[in-house]
């Protein structure tokens, strides 16, 4: 049985930053919730057709942070280790291989490999290092063509991809005729679990169609003749997990696995009733938020926002947030730079602006890389600046210059 669990609102696409112009034909659709009780899967109602999301103008580069840049390291270096070392014919198929920050490391060591990634402008960037790469989406037709003209793969792996793609089914059934007998089948996305514990509500937006559980992998995988074998939880995007599926009857169920099945079942990611739980807390973090914005405002601060992420589009749509209350936000990202937040339209500024105009305040949207960024920007706190978190809990934060 499905059931509808919330509903977010008119929301836009979350990496749809845009140009003054384009304001009045904006895109915008209802972001809700729904809850499958048989697969224990979490999706989205309605989502945008892929082609508006990800295309030759999609605004998300993987390689600009230097945290995910040595995860994708660690990642590529285990996948070589584990399933591709001393194999004379070792392959590996990447599904939304972005601008290659994954797939350089295994290039690099000299392994056949293929990219596939609908999102022309950052494929482009993967080819211009030398990665190979298809522009496309894949599906079980174009995972028949990879296997005429490439042969079968040992990995077939994909990071914040899987949860992007609405028809798993043609996905599952690719991977299955892609893989080799031995093949395994690895990704990794932001987990429900963290979700739940951490109300980061912030995950839930167009692209991310699903967000998944180990209980809802296992479920949905066994249908394409799948074993989830073991489990990795990450600490990337605020909370991921890795899953690794083998063809049925080929590995042995890792330990990983069961403890990850009964952490989810204490946490109550198999009940409506959790995610009912979870709509409410996130009314009042909308209403705690709004409100110290609106305080601060009132007394006089200079507030504005750090990293225009896709998250943070859930986060001030939902909340009302315009640049009333946040003058602006600073982003690393060029072509995110001297455009408007999705829907509520607030300027984006280069991030080296964020020193010289001494805001008094900073919402930090881009709150999983928190560490990486108060380091950067210690200058900030060193001149009474304050940081304001809304995960796990809405507050201003102490931080000390170290
Ligand atoms: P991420 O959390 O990966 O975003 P998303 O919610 O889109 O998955 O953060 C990437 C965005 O944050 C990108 O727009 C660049 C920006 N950013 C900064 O502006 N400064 C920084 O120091 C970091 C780490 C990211």
């Amino acid at each position: 049985m499905i059931q509808q669990v919330m509903s977010f609102g008119k929301m836009p696409l979350a990496n749809g930053f845009l140009e003054k112009e384009e304001f009045l034909n904006e895109y915008f659709f209802e972001l809700a919730l729904q809850f499958d009780s048989e697969s224990k899967l979490i999706s989205l109602v309605e989502q945008p057709n892929p082609s508006k999301m990800f295309n030759e103008k999609y605004a998300f580069f993987s390689g600009t942070s230097k945290l995910m840049q040595e995860h994708f390291r660690l990642m590529a270096e285990d996948y070589f280790k584990d399933f591709l070392f001393n194999k004379s014919d070792a392959f590996l198929v990447e599904l939304g291989c972005n601008d290659g920050i994954m797939l350089q490391n295994i290039a690099n060591r000299g392994v056949k490999h293929l990219g596939v990634e609908p999102s022309l402008n950052v494929a482009n960037v993967a080819k211009k290092k030398g990665i190979n790469v298809i522009s496309n989406f894949f599906s079980n037709s174009l995972a028949l063509e990879i296997k005429k003209h490439y042969g079968q793969a040992d990995v077939l792996c994909a990071a914040n991809v899987m949860c992007h793609i609405k028809d798993l089914s043609s996905v599952a059934q690719g991977a299955f005729s892609l893989l080799k007998e031995d093949g395994v089948l690895i990704f990794e996305e932001p987990y429900m679990g963290d979700v739940i514990n951490k109300t980061s509500y912030d995950q839930i937006y167009d692209e991310h169609v699903y967000i998944f559980s180990v209980l809802s992998v296992m479920n949905l995988f066994a249908r394409f003749g799948f074993t989830l074998f073991h489990v990795e939880p990450q600490e990337t995007h605020g909370g991921s997990m890795r899953y690794y599926l083998c063809k049925n009857g080929v590995k042995n169920i890792n330990e990983s696995v069961n403890r990850q099945i009964d952490f989810e079942l204490a946490l109550g990611l198999d009940k409506y009733e959790t995610y009912l739980d979870f709509s409410e807390k996130c009314k009042n973090s909308k209403l705690n938020l709004v409100e110290l914005l609106k305080n601060l405002k009132k007394d006089g601060k200079k507030v504005v926002g750090y990293a225009a992420t896709s998250k943070s589009t859930t986060v001030l749509n939902y909340c009302g947030i315009g640049s009333d209350l946040i003058e602006c936000i600073y982003d690393t990202t060029p072509i995110k730079q001297g455009k408007y937040s999705p829907g509520m339209h607030i300027p984006i500024k280069p991030y080296i602006d964020f020193e010289n105009d001494r805001p008094d305040y900073a919402v930090l949207f881009a709150w999983n890389h928190s560490k990486e960024i108060f380091h950067k920007e210690k200058d900030f706190i060193a001149r009474g600046g304050k940081w304001i978190l809304f995960v796990p809990e809405v507050g201003i934060i102490e931080t000390k210059v170290s």
